[in-house]
């Protein structure tokens, strides 16, 4: 079976104060924190991933010597190769066994994001392959900012992803929060990010532990 997963998604906290916003979730009751990594790497082409530029490794770098919890990275940006080595602290490809191989050997979990006009056929061999990505990230919105409205015509891409791997951790992310947890929790989706319905709360511990009850149930 699978576990809930509740990742608040910094993009909606104070960036000035990452670390003690992070506490301040974990004390909630948060198990993940959800780092959207919007990067500028395609400026050459005049185009970016997303239309928004957050944080990259060295935010990740300086927030890792104030927590030890798990850093559940969203990147988005066009080369993620480039990205493995410097947030693994401890390299261009189109080859996405490459990366996943990468990754792995950095000590991370590897996912893979669908952006709402990708089909979900397109995960299978991600999934299913020799060497498989761990978890599936089904966006909820266009990716690049919190605070959009959630698109429940992607649940149908999270009930096939359910039925056809029943432990694989399945992620939602966008416009979740009370009113849309009970859809997405019943589609199959456990691991839940949630950036203003949780920072935008007067309680956040209560809108994180109403989320997790809604998957567990
Ligand atoms: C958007 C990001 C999300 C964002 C979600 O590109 O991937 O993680 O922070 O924010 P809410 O929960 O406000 O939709
Ligand atoms: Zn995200």
């Amino acid at each position: 079976g699978v576990t809930a997963k509740i990742a608040p998604s910094m993009l909606s906290s104070d960036f000035a104060n990452l670390a003690s916003e992070a506490e301040r979730m974990l004390n909630c009751g948060a198990d993940w924190l959800h780092m959207d990594i919007m990067i500028d790497d395609r400026y050459e082409m005049g185009r970016h991933f997303v239309p928004n530029l957050t944080i990259g490794a060295p935010v990740i770098e300086s927030l890792r010597k104030h927590t030890k919890a798990y850093l559940d990275c969203h990147l988005m940006v066009t080369n993620p190769l480039d990205y493995v080595e410097p947030l693994g602290k401890a390299g261009a490809s189109d080859n996405w066994q490459e990366l996943v191989q990468r990754i792995k050997s950095k000590g991370m979990r590897p996912g893979v994001a669908l952006k709402p006009g990708t089909s979900v056929e397109e995960v299978y061999p991600l999934v299913e392959g020799a060497n498989p990505v761990e978890m599936v990230l089904v966006m909820t919105v266009e990716p690049g900012f919190g605070g959009q409205k959630f698109m429940p015509e992607m649940m149908d891409k999270v009930r096939t992803l359910r039925n056809r791997y029943p432990s694989l951790d399945i992620e939602v992310d966008g416009g979740l929060g009370p009113s849309t947890i009970a859809e997405a929790a019943s589609a199959g989706a456990n691991c839940i990010v949630a950036g203003s319905s949780v920072f935008g709360a007067p309680e956040p511990a209560h809108v994180i532990s109403l989320m997790r009850k809604s998957v567990e149930d």
